[in-house]
């Protein structure tokens, strides 16, 4: 038996500029991620029994286990699961290589740190993990940039999760410049979790539904080199560029989401965001002292499920 474990980091969207949908139906995009030190970890093992099988452990995030969330992901078809698919993706190569058909069964574990449908991107992360652990379970040795190729046709935000640190995301956000590679952490995060999640597909429908059919969308621009710079800089640089085309939509959807972010703001953040899609909130502090406070006063908001701290930028996807 072989076994790797590798981890994937959650993201927030510094930045997040939405164009009007393409025929396909995705939306160009200019965004900004940031990969956070909230992680998934997950285990492939080789099993004498074909197929790929899923379980997931979740946990709260505060460390405790969370049984209704790892209750739900049960009920789950294991296909439905992200690192299902990545490892599928892999699976098919290495089969086809010297591995044969040794590489028909792998049991995957997950253990889910990353809320569920929060705008976090935790599918997004699994898939990561998994391209990373499978691409060394079968000694495959794809590069950086087959696995990136890989993850952008897996889903949108997989390949943020690969790639980690800051990093520009053009296309449908899945094609990545990276600005730095998050060695330092050096913004620190409060994150309030809402008691519900939100599909991320739902956001964007109803985005175009307020926009109409004649509807004027911004221009989207890239970032300029100043811009860049305070994006990568410190909190302070950072708060007033923070920006999320979706978040008139999703509070408009999840009016209470506004007390959450008045309540960040009431308690001193120096800026508040929507994260991705929502639901979750993003409140960036100066220190890590300062999430704290922002965290524990968020935590008492009828609003919020559950508040954290986290820092970023982490790195991406890598073994463990
Ligand atoms: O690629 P992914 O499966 O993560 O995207 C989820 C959904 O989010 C898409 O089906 C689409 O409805 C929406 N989306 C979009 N434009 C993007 C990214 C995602 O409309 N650039």
């Amino acid at each position: 038996m072989r076994e790797i474990r590798a981890s994937a980091p959650a993201k927030v969207n510094l930045t997040l500029r939405v164009g009007p949908p393409s025929p396909d139906a995705y939306h160009p995009l200019v965004t900004v991620f940031e990969a956070l030190d909230l992680r998934e970890y997950l285990t492939v093992r080789t099993a004498r029994t074909p197929g790929i099988r899923v379980t997931t452990d979740a946990y709260l995030p505060d460390g405790s286990y969370d049984e209704a969330t790892t209750a739900r992901m049960r009920e789950l078809p294991a296909d439905s699961h992200l690192a299902h698919r990545a490892a599928k993706r892999l699976q098919r190569l290495a089969m086809s290589g010297p591995w044969g058909q040794s590489a028909a069964g792998i049991d995957i574990h997950v253990d889910k740190h990353i809320p569920m449908a929060g705008g976090m991107a935790g599918g997004s992360a699994d898939a990561a993990a998994a391209l990373v652990a499978c691409n060394e379970l079968w000694e495959l040795g794809l590069s950086g940039q087959q696995l990136e190729l890989l993850a952008r046709s897996l889903g949108a935000d997989v390949p943020a999760c690969l790639v980690g640190g800051i990093a520009l995301g053009t296309g449908r956000g899945d094609h990545m410049d990276p600005l730095d590679e998050g060695a330092q952490p050096r913004h620190h995060w409060a994150i309030a979790l809402a008691h519900e999640g939100l599909e991320t597909p739902g956001v964007f429908r109803a985005l175009d539904e307020a926009q109409g059919p004649g509807g004027t969308w911004k221009e989207l621009t890239q970032p300029s080199s100043e811009e860049i710079g305070a994006l990568t800089g410190d909190s302070l640089g950072l708060a007033p560029l923070l920006v999320n085309d979706l978040q008139e939509t999703a509070l408009r959807m999840r009016p209470e989401l506004a007390d959450t972010m008045r309540a960040a703001q009431n308690a001193g953040a120096l800026a508040v965001i929507l994260s991705g899609s929502g639901p979750s909130i993003a409140a960036l502090a100066q220190d890590a002292d300062g999430a704290h406070r922002l965290a524990q006063a968020l935590e008492g908001a009828p609003s919020v499920a559950h508040a954290f701290t986290t820092r970023g930028p982490v790195p991406g996807a890598r073994l463990e």
